[in-house]
């Protein structure tokens, strides 16, 4: 059983986000997408309403061979890994400004498990500019954001905002 943690914020997910998983399936058994709990970030959703978004949006990716599930931690994302019994953390980069910060942490991931491997994944070139964090200051500012979200989480990012008015 081949199986990788997908870790990551995900406040929200991206269309990038969701290209990445479409990518890993072909490669993988069973993918846990794991959303960071992460309060003192201050997130613009809290990880149960983000767990609660991936698993509204997940029967539109269309599983296949590969069981998709989703799942919240706070700590390591090696302990996760390392409890989830997972091969493999999957990463997805979108250009060269990634490289580094994510070379950094797949160095310290595989020394705090050298078991796991991360593998890396190329987005798409029409999301190679998309993260959550533009998208969140575009959106706030009044920028349309449709196209680079599932439409599911641009509703839930108006309401969020709307709740703030
Ligand atoms: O979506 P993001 O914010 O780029 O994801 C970053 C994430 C969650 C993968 C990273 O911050 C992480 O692994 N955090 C958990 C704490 C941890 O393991 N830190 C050391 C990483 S080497």
């Amino acid at each position: 059983m081949r199986r990788a943690i997908f870790p990551g914020s995900f406040d929200p997910l991206t269309n990038g986000h969701l290209d990445i998983i479409r990518r890993a399936r072909a490669l993988f058994d069973e993918i846990v997408i794991a959303v960071l709990d992460n309060p003192d970030k201050n997130p613009m959703f809290s990880a149960a309403e983000r767990r609660a978004m991936i698993e509204e949006i997940l029967p539109e990716i269309g599983n296949g061979e590969c069981a998709i599930v989703v799942d919240s931690f706070s700590g390591l994302t090696a302990d996760f890994a390392i409890r989830k019994k997972a091969g493999a953390i999957i990463r997805g980069i979108r250009a060269v400004a990634d490289y580094e910060y994510e070379l950094r942490m797949a160095l310290m991931n595989r020394r705090l498990a050298p078991e796991i491997e991360t593998v890396f994944l190329l987005a798409a070139e029409e999301y190679s500019y998309v993260s959550s964090t533009l998208l969140k200051q575009v959106f706030a500012l009044g920028g349309r954001v449709e196209g680079l979200v599932p439409t599911q989480v641009e509703k839930k990012m108006r309401e969020k905002l709307a709740e703030k008015i």
